[in-house]
């Protein structure tokens, strides 16, 4: 056994923090999902892609979710600009690729297209309704897509969790050097709970390695904040997790809330990031009642393996059971509804802000008290 091999083949590299943009003159603006895009896209999290969608595989992700070539992909990676700015540009020169006065990278450009984004919305999102927060960043962002191979040109700094921020490459060789050859990726946008853990550490029953990856893009307003995300992990890891099998890294990405589509563009970059197994459980990117508990898990059988390259670890809703004082699904456990802690995140909240803690059954007492460090920082901020 190894461990996975990169989407599409080999892992892509494409920086060069070396390269001079000095006579690069045009330039285009990136927003928060861009440059994230641009980061992953540079450093391989997006293989096989090395760039910006060209009009051709985006019609095709939209349509197929695959590339031109056939390839799996769900969701489009894509560069936004005005009309204005696009008539600026010109296909076959370079731009640079500024976020907030400074150049990260470069783009060869290739083309321009005007995206159908009622299309993109229904086959992307399942609604063309704005109030879906994905569905919503789509439609606000500028109406012109360019695409073309990028460079990145200056490596992203981060204010935060600097030392989680890994490259696919550096992954795979801390999985390596562990010894792992098989590794379950758990994607996540919110701090640990008791049904998180319980699927981690079931899955992790049947592989090497857990690696745990926190994602830390733009998300909406009223997720729980990154920071809060990365500390409840953090706080639990030395006293239940064990050290030689679990790794912790965050990803980068914005989050997009597409639910099943998202669900296999998250499976194939943790591939990327050598995880040969992936952990799905209910409404798995969801938001609100758009997607239904396990569209996320069916999805996959739209593939053959061979084509995702990447095993799935299905899990139905967890809870805590009070009759069988374990963690269970439905699967596991005969009794009645009433004897199961199940909370809601709006619950979750309103307990907090009353000064109640939720029960331990729910969520480690330590991540409860990172919860309310952070409600308290969130207010004071406010
Ligand atoms: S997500 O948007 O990143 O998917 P979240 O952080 O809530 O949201 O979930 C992380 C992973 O855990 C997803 O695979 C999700 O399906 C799964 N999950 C979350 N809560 C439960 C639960 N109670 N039972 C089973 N799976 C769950």
């Amino acid at each position: 056994m190894a461990l996975s091999t990169p989407h599409g083949g080999k892992l892509v590299n494409r920086k060069d923090l070396n390269k001079d943009v000095s006579s690069i003159q045009k330039q285009i603006e990136l927003d928060e999902v861009a440059l994230s895009d641009l980061e992953l896209l540079s450093n391989g999290a997006f293989s096989p892609l090395e760039g910006f969608m060209s009009e051709e595989d985006y019609n095709s992700v939209v349509s197929s979710m695959r590339l031109a070539d056939g390839t799996v992909w769900s969701i489009p990676i894509t560069l936004p600009v005005t009309k204005e700015k696009a008539e600026e540009l010109k296909a076959g020169e370079e731009a640079r690729l500024v976020f907030d006065g400074e150049t990260y990278g470069t783009i060869e450009l290739e083309g321009f297209y005007a995206p159908d984004k009622k299309r993109e919305a229904k086959e992307v999102y399942r609604t063309e309704e704005e109030a879906h927060p994905g569905v919503k960043k789509m439609y606000d962002r500028p109406d012109t897509y360019v695409s073309g191979k990028i460079t990145l040109v200056k490596e992203i700094g981060h204010e935060q969790f600097e030392n989680y921020y890994l490259d696919p490459e550096e992954t795979r060789s801390a999985f390596e050097s562990r010894g792992w050859n098989t590794v379950v990726g758990f994607q996540t946008r919110n701090p640990v709970h008791r049904a998180h853990e319980y699927i981690q550490k079931a899955a992790l029953e049947t592989v090497d390695g857990l690696f745990l990856n926190p994602l830390v893009g733009a998300t909406k307003s009223d997720d729980i904040p990154a920071d809060v995300r990365m500390e409840s992990y953090e706080t639990i890891l030395d006293e239940y997790y064990p050290e030689n099998r679990t790794f912790l890294a965050v990803f980068p990405a914005a989050m997009r809330y597409a639910g099943p589509r998202e669900a296999i563009f998250h499976a194939m970059v943790r591939k990327n990031y050598g995880c040969t197994h992936f952990i799905v459980g209910r409404d798995h990117a969801g938001v609100g009642d758009y997607y239904g508990t396990y569209d996320a898990q069916e999805i996959f059988s739209e593939f053959t393996f061979e084509e995702l390259g990447i095993q799935l670890r299905f899990f139905e809703h967890s809870f805590y059971c009070l009759k069988c004082e374990n963690m269970a699904t439905a699967k596991t456990c005969p009794h009645d509804k009433a004897d199961h802690v199940i909370l809601s995140g709006t619950k979750v909240r309103a307990m907090l802000t009353n000064g109640e803690m939720p029960p331990k059954e729910f969520s480690r007492p330590e991540v409860v008290e990172v919860l309310i460090r952070g409600m308290q920082r969130q207010t004071s901020n406010s």
